[in-house]
């Protein structure tokens, strides 16, 4: 055994280590989020999330002309090619959506039309692609798993406005566009979460932006990430009142079982996207006499802080947002993607920009100078 090997010091799950440098986006332990530069309390009031995708893609908030020019480069980049549409038809009834966003991305890199060019400028072509893409596989799955019929987006609508009219097949009001809109906003980004770190190290090796987001999308999935909301939901089903809150939570803590939507890795306070999300959920639960889940979800979130002394991150009242959209539980993770897809694209091309393999290394803790006995003699 080399002492190179012994002395190495393992940063078990890579806490606090900077693998990367970043323009896009800022994460501040206590408890601020920075898109490029602009807090975002700023742009979840008073920006569009397409003035969100032009910024993280450019590290510049748009001009007016710019911001038209994307979102009718974005509109015209909905539409799917018909073999992953008859993908999507087929796809297993059981599937997890994300399953089928999953292989649905890595297909659409078959057919892009731009695939031999791997120019700075086909790149950022091909993330307003998958940018406007991603929303369309998952709500063209939903609508062909409701035996409904297709909806067409349209032009006057915004994008996130029509992600939810393909989706549900009905126009959004004003509170729920709101609603989507700054939803949208909240997830574009957030540093170099598993899930970014997952596409950086696939664009690392100088792989096509199709796998790495295919990578990004695998990594989102688990439940400590993005798939934690689909589980925040199956809580909110397990306590049947208020009453019922304090004895779940305590049992979940004496079985040593993580409660999904609380804790992260950065924030030493209460995560920043949580407030809007809390208050974007109380004013649609609100419209849809449904304040007794949120009032659940207050308790909840009194009752975790009380006893572990941790906050809500992003995933728990998102939950809520969603389900208050109509949107079913199996689907949420598939929206987280839908709009971190662009954080996704933006870090990628950062990448390429580095262009320098991700490639750490690890401590060998297994035996060493091993003795080779053929098969005959092994017993
Ligand atoms: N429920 C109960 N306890 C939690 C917790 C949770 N959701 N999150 C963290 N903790 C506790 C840990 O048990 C640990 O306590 P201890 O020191 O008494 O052992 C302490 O807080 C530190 O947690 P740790 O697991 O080391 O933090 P991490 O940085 O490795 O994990 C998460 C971060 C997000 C993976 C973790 O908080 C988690 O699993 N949360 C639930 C899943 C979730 O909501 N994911 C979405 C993230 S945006």
């Amino acid at each position: 055994m080399t002492d190179e090997n012994k002395d190495r010091v393992v940063i078990r799950g890579l806490r606090g280590v900077a693998a990367a440098t970043t323009k896009t986006s800022f994460v501040e332990p206590f408890g601020s989020l920075y898109y490029s530069g602009y807090d975002i309390d700023d742009l979840v009031d008073r920006a569009s999330y397409e003035e969100v995708v032009y910024l993280l893609l450019h590290n510049e908030l748009p001009t007016k002309s710019e911001l038209a020019a994307l979102k009718s480069e974005l509109f015209s980049e909905l539409w799917l090619p018909d073999q992953v549409i008859e993908r999507l038809k087929s796809a297993s009834s059981g599937s997890h959506p994300m399953e089928v966003l999953r292989t649905e991305v890595s297909h659409l890199g078959e057919y892009d039309p731009e695939r031999d060019d791997n120019s700075d400028s086909a790149n950022k072509r091909r993330a307003i692609r998958l940018i406007a893409k991603v929303p369309t596989i998952i709500s063209l799955l939903h609508r062909i798993r409701t035996k409904k019929n297709l909806v067409v987006p349209v032009k006057e609508f915004s994008f996130a406005e029509n992600f939810l009219y393909m989706f549900r097949g009905k126009a959004a009001d004003p509170e729920e566009r709101d609603a989507m809109e700054r939803y949208m906003i909240l997830h574009a980004d957030h540093g170099l979460n598993a899930s970014t770190f997952a596409a950086r190290v696939t664009a690392g090796t100088g792989s096509d932006v199709y796998s790495a987001i295919t990578s990004a999308i695998g990594t989102l999935k688990g439940p400590f990430h993005g798939g934690a909301s689909e589980r925040v939901m199956k809580m909110l089903y397990n306590i049947n009142s208020l009453d019922e809150v304090e004895t779940y939570i305590q049992s979940m803590l004496d079985d040593k079982k993580k409660i999904m939507g609380f804790g992260h890795r950065v924030y030493r306070t209460e995560d920043p996207r949580s407030k809007h999300l809390r208050d974007i959920a109380e004013k649609l639960c609100q419209r849809t006499n449904n304040l007794v889940t949120y009032h659940k979800c207050k308790k909840i979130e009194d009752t975790v802080h009380e006893k572990k002394g941790i906050f809500p991150n992003v995933d728990f009242y998102a939950a809520l947002v969603m389900n208050a959209l109509g949107v079913p539980r199996e689907f949420f993770t598939s929206f987280f993607a839908s709009s971190r897809v662009t954080g996704w694209t933006a870090h990628v091309l950062e990448q390429y920009a580095d262009a320098v393999l991700i490639r750490p290394t690890s401590k060998y803790i297994g035996e060493y100078g091993r003795e080779f006995i053929s098969i005959e003699k092994r017993r």
